[in-house]
C-alpha cells in the first residue's frame, strides 16, 4: 500500500511538472524564456519576439504573465482568451511609432510564438 501511495505521489509530481512548463533562464530583470528545447521554427519566432517585444518592457514582464497566468496591470487572467487582445494592444502601441513599428509578417511569428507558449503552459 505504501508503495502504491508513493507511486501515485511520484506520478502526480511528474505529471504536473511535465505540464505547465515554461522553461526560463536568468533571474530578476534578466529572466527570459529558454528556447534551447524549442523546435527550429519556435526558435526563430523567439528571436522575432525578442527583437520587438523587449523595447518598452523587459522580457521578464512577459515571462511573469505566463508563470502567474495574470496580467499584472489589469489583474485579469492571461489565458487563450485574453492573449489575442494583449498581442493586438501591443501591436497598436507600436504602429505608427517609428522605430518601434512591427512589420505584419513579424506579428505572425510573434503570435504563433505566444500561442505556442500558452499551450505549453496550460496543457
Ligand atoms: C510601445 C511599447 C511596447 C512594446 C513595443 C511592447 N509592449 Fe507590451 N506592454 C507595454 C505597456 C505600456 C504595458 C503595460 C500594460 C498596458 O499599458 O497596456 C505592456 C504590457 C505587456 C504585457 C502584460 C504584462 C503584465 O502582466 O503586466 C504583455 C504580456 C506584453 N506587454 C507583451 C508584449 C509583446 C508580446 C510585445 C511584442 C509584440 C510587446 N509587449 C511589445 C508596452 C509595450
Amino acid at each position: 500500500m505504501k508503495k502504491l501511495v508513493l507511486a501515485f505521489a511520484v506520478s502526480c509530481f511528474f505529471t504536473s511538472a511535465a505540464y505547465a512548463e515554461i522553461h526560463t533562464i536568468g533571474r530578476g530583470e534578466h529572466l527570459r524564456f529558454d528556447p534551447s528545447s524549442y523546435p527550429a521554427d519556435m526558435k526563430r519566432n523567439n528571436e522575432v519576439f525578442r527583437l520587438h517585444c523587449t523595447k518598452c518592457h523587459s522580457e521578464q514582464r512577459v515571462v511573469m504573465a505566463y508563470l502567474t497566468g495574470t496580467l499584472s496591470y489589469s489583474r485579469q487572467p492571461f489565458d487563450m482568451d485574453s492573449l489575442q487582445r494583449v498581442i493586438f494592444s501591443m501591436y497598436r502601441k507600436t504602429s505608427g511609432n517609428g522605430a518601434l513599428m512591427i512589420p505584419r509578417a513579424h506579428m505572425k511569428n510573434i503570435s504563433a510564438y505566444m500561442k505556442h507558449l500558452m499551450m505549453e503552459s496550460s496543457r
